[in-house]
């Protein structure tokens, strides 16, 4: 070997245009170089997983990372089973999946109020936006601690859509429901002990006339950080701030230090990992978790 050995990361996503967020990331957790494959399907996700096992050989295997990106949640899992089903002893690279950053941002705002409430079981929580990847993982990983899931869409279709999806997947109670007006959210809010806003980013998903409807006793958590914000009157920063009476706010950049720092151990562990390893959403609720109690 001419030199010594880099730190190559493969950033496989179904986008077209690999996230910058993800590339910045990796360069930061001291990958040497980060080589992005845009629009990848199963198919081709296949054939490059054989083209980064075989030549580095089995010593720089563990030099060699790959990362699944893109928006569509469902194809980057699939492409996830397809590298490991193209990987072999000793030709295999460590991974870790984080669609669209949506597993380690619902991780965070998961596992913020998780927190804040002393667990999730038993609680009803309702998810307006939930049609996006952080939404659907959100609702996802709140059906796993133990809670009540009600999905809010434009669309009731889409709602009721997603809502079946995840409940025959996850085995938990998920239901869908229509949340495009204030008189919507106003019905479909008010019993929720939790509220986590996941809309778009820069769209108010909870506007000052539904907050003011609003029962006291919720935590409110939001992960939109492009102003205005998810929720009225809550400011990216606050964490567990009243932005009404009786109701306790979590900000997007308060759930986005918590995601950076797990994205960023998550990215470090599979640059440095003497063994064949893959972190998903579990991993990072475990790291959330941890942080979180330290
Ligand atoms: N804090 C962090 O660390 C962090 C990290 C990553 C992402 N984010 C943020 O997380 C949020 C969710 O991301 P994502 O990729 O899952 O979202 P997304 O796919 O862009 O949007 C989520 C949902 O918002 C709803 N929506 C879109 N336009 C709307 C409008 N004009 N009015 C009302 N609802 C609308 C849509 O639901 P329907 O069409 O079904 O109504 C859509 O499925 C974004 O705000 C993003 O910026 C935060």
């Amino acid at each position: 070997m001419a030199t010594e050995r880099k730190h190559l990361l493969f950033f496989l996503t179904t986008d077209p245009h690999p996230s910058p967020f993800d590339i910045n990331m990796a360069y930061d957790a001291g990958f040497h170089a980060v080589i992005p494959y845009g629009n990848v399907t199963e198919e081709s996700g296949a054939l490059l997983v054989q083209d980064i096992i075989f030549s580095r050989g089995p010593k720089g295997a563990k030099f060699t990372a790959l990362f699944i990106g893109g928006n569509d949640v469902e194809l980057a899992e699939r492409i996830r089973e397809t590298a490991v089903k193209n990987m072999f002893p000793p030709f295999q690279v460590s991974m870790m999946i984080d669609p669209k950053g949506a597993y380690t941002t619902a991780v965070a705002l998961v596992a913020k109020v998780d927190k804040a409430l002393g667990g999730l079981k038993k609680k009803r929580v309702a998810i307006p936006g939930a049609t996006g990847p952080v939404g659907r993982v959100g609702a996802t990983l709140c059906v796993k601690l133990g809670s009540e899931v009600l999905i809010g869409s434009r669309q009731l279709a889409a709602a009721e859509r997603l809502a079946h999806q995840l409940s025959e997947r996850t085995g938990g109670v998920i239901k869908g429901a229509q949340m495009a007006t204030d008189e919507d959210k106003i019905s479909q809010l008010r019993d929720a002990d939790v509220i986590l806003t996941t809309g778009k980013a820069g769209v108010q998903m909870v506007s000052e006339t539904v907050l003011k409807t609003l029962p006291r006793g919720k935590v409110v958590a939001d992960v939109n950080a492009v102003p205005p914000t998810g929720i009225h009157g809550l400011s990216a920063n606050d964490d567990l701030k009243e932005i009404a009476p009786g109701i306790k706010g979590i900000g997007a950049l308060a759930v986005g230090v918590l995601k950076y720092d797990v994205e960023m151990e998550m990215l470090e562990t599979i640059r440095t990992a003497d063994t064949f390893m893959i972190l998903d959403e579990n991993t990072a609720l475990e790291i959330a978790r941890r942080r979180l109690s330290a």
